[in-house]
């Protein structure tokens, strides 16, 4: 299941919890003003690009990925489920986000075998549209960046997925590692 936690990773927007210092993303920092509330629902995570290691290996099976973020019985916790086929088999997946002191700014710690922690930040947001989430992930001693792109439908005007190319590209993620991915199966 190799797959499905890469696929958490990266789309989701999991990040370390040895969070790197906010000066490293001068230029992205975190939305002003953010408010959780509105950045609840259903998202559709349509691209991702990471600094990865595997990531060309999986390139060819990620697709868009249903996102229903909600809230738990914890005020400092919320919920994401995260729904996507893979190779014909939808998988499913339930993570928990602890919200950090900044607004915007979350802790996914994964369960199970995956022993994935991430730090993320969304640094962009039109709660009605899109969303640009940074995430920095850790696995033991692999780190790794991402950036994920989430939209409210699957279709984002042309000028919100070029500006988060931008975005992707200024954190320094390769372009040939920025994958905008394919709709498959009903997510
Ligand atoms: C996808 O499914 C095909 C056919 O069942 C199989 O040959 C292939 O190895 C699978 N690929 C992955 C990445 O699971
Ligand atoms: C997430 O896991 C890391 C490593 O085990 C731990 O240090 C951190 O406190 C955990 N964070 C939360 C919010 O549970
Ligand atoms: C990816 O970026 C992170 C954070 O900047 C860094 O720690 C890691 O070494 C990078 N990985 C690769 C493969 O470049
Ligand atoms: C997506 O948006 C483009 C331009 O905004 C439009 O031409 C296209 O018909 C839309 N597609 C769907 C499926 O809504």
């Amino acid at each position: 299941m190799r797959c499905g936690v890469v696929l958490l990773v990266a789309v989701l927007s999991l990040g370390t919890g040895a969070a790197e210092s906010l000066s490293e993303t001068a230029n992205d920092q975190i939305q002003e003003n953010f408010d959780i509330n509105q950045f609840l629902g259903t998202w559709f995570a349509l691209a991702t690009g990471c600094n990865c290691s595997w990531f060309n290996q999986y390139k060819e099976v990620m697709t868009i990925t249903k996102v229903v973020l909600s809230t738990s019985e914890e005020s400092n916790t919320f919920i994401g489920t995260f729904q996507y086929d893979r190779n014909g088999t939808c998988i499913h997946h339930v993570g928990r986000y602890t919200k950090k002191d900044i607004a915007g700014h979350f802790v996914f710690n994964s369960t199970g075998a995956y022993a994935e922690s991430a730090d993320i930040r969304v640094i962009k947001i039109n709660y009605q549209e899109y969303a640009f989430l940074l995430i920095h992930a850790s696995k033991g001693a692999d780190h790794s960046k991402s950036v994920s792109l989430y939209g409210r439908t699957r279709n984002l005007t042309k000028e919100t997925t070029e500006e988060f190319k931008e975005f992707a590209l200024r954190q320094g993620i390769p372009e040939d590692m920025i994958l905008f991915l394919p709709e498959k199966g009903k997510y």
